[in-house]
């Protein structure tokens, strides 16, 4: 069986709410920067399928621990940092999971080279690092047991502070215009402002609406 956009998301309709919500957020803000980046056709389907899908290996972990409010003991950390190699296994019935095996294996890699395969820099494969970016700024906008909310300002702040360390500088640059351009004249670092609210509360509509014209292309039997 091939991996589509349409079977992604009937994957990701039976993860938990909270997976589920991560899962679509982090596909929406992934595609928008990927086509800030000129990614079209295939290659931002396929980006598309990979954030929708990165987490999957997180299906296999338990809930106990993934929403653990205390600190995780080395023990459940090391379990919940497999979720990566879980998941490429789980993608790999696919037979095109190759198109999407990047993200799902390499988005928690840092630019640095201390993530958790010690890529570094352009040894991760770019529709990885994109996701890497979209992944850490829903999880700073999400309200989570072991963290409170933070606003957009303070998420771009932390962004920018590990530009070269977790991500890469030029896409945190490319991110940071492109939810500029998308908050349509309300201006991040002069109002606190209610943009991730908007854009949590949009997210399913607009979601939607900014993959609905991604070609599906069939290769030819
Ligand atoms: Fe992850």
């Amino acid at each position: 069986m091939k991996i589509n956009f349409e079977v992604a998301k009937s994957i990701v309709d039976i993860f938990p709410s909270d997976l589920l919500e991560h899962s679509y957020n982090v596909c929406y803000l992934s595609t928008r920067l990927a086509a800030h980046l000129g990614y079209k056709n295939e290659k931002l389907q396929n980006l598309a399928i990979g954030a929708l899908l990165h987490d999957i290996g997180k299906t296999r972990i338990g809930q106990e621990v993934l929403n653990k409010p205390g600190r995780l003991t080395d023990e459940e950390f090391a379990f919940v940092k497999k979720h990566t190699v879980i998941g490429s296994d789980l993608i790999r019935c696919f037979r095109n999971h190759q198109s999407i095996l990047p993200v799902v294996l390499y988005h928690h890699e840092r630019w640095d080279g201390n993530g958790y395969d010690r890529l570094k820099e352009n040894e991760i494969p770019e529709p990885a690092q994109i996701v890497t970016i979209a992944d850490a700024f829903d999880a700073m906008t999400t309200n989570r047991p072991y963290q409170k909310t933070k606003s957009l300002v303070e998420t771009l702040h932390e962004l920018n502070k590990n530009k070269g360390l977790q991500f890469s500088p030029t896409l945190v640059e490319r991110f940071e215009s492109c939810i500029i351009e998308n908050t349509k004249g309300i201006h991040p670092f002069t109002s606190d402002f209610p943009f991730v609210k908007v854009l949590k509360r949009q997210v399913t509509p607009v979601w939607k609406k900014a993959t609905k014209n991604i070609p599906v292309k069939e290769k030819p039997k």
